[in-house]
């Protein structure tokens, strides 16, 4: 039988704010040699303006508008890679139809308490945080409720929560995925 190399396949990581998805892109890039793109630092280069600002000066839905376009750019991209999107951005009909079939979508699960403590320090830098004056863990909680069944579309679903191996294994996972001829993961 012959076997269909994996070509120009994307390892797409997802979650909340605050779940890891740029640090773990970074970490398994390098340790796997596959390239890594971090869809907020994408719209920030080609936009000139850091999320917080366009929140400021556009909107959120103009900044939607700019997500679904920077997804639409790099999934296009006729490369490998690992890419970390921004904690909404799965969460539009629109931008995960454009999901192909070859990619391996991975959502980093975190309890909203777990996301609170990462987030702490960080909330004037989020826009969706920063706007909300509640308790940090009753809006990531809400937040959250309304995201999970978009986040469970995943492929595969990782538990932070529970797994303090969660960067070994998705490592595995990634190894499994861009090196295996057909993409089968061993999960
Ligand atoms: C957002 C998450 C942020 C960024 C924007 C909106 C969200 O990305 O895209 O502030 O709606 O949850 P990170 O999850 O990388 O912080």
């Amino acid at each position: 039988m012959i076997e269909t190399p994996v070509t120009h396949s994307k390892l797409i990581l997802m979650g909340m704010m605050g779940s890891g998805k740029t640090t773990l892109a970074r970490v398994v890039s390098s340790r796997v040699g596959v390239p890594y793109v971090d869809l907020d630092a994408y719209i920030e280069s080609s936009s000139g303006l850091t999320i917080p600002e366009i929140f400021t000066q556009e909107g959120e839905d103009h900044f939607r508008d700019m997500e679904h376009q920077a997804l639409q750019d790099v999934l296009s991209m006729e490369e490998t890679l690992i890419l970390a999107l921004g904690g909404g951005t799965p969460c539009f009909e629109r931008n995960t139809a454009l999901f192909h079939p070859q990619d391996l979508t991975v959502y980093l699960r975190y309890s909203p308490d777990q996301l609170a403590r990462h987030l702490a320090d960080e909330v004037a830098h989020r826009p969706m945080l920063a706007r909300d004056d509640r308790p940090l863990h009753l809006i990531l909680s809400d937040l959250l409720a309304i995201r999970t069944p978009w986040y469970e579309q995943a492929r595969i679903i990782l538990d932070g929560s529970s797994d303090p191996e969660v960067e070994q294994h998705l490592l595995q996972i990634a190894r499994d995925f861009f090196h295996s001829p057909t993409g089968h993961i061993s999960t």
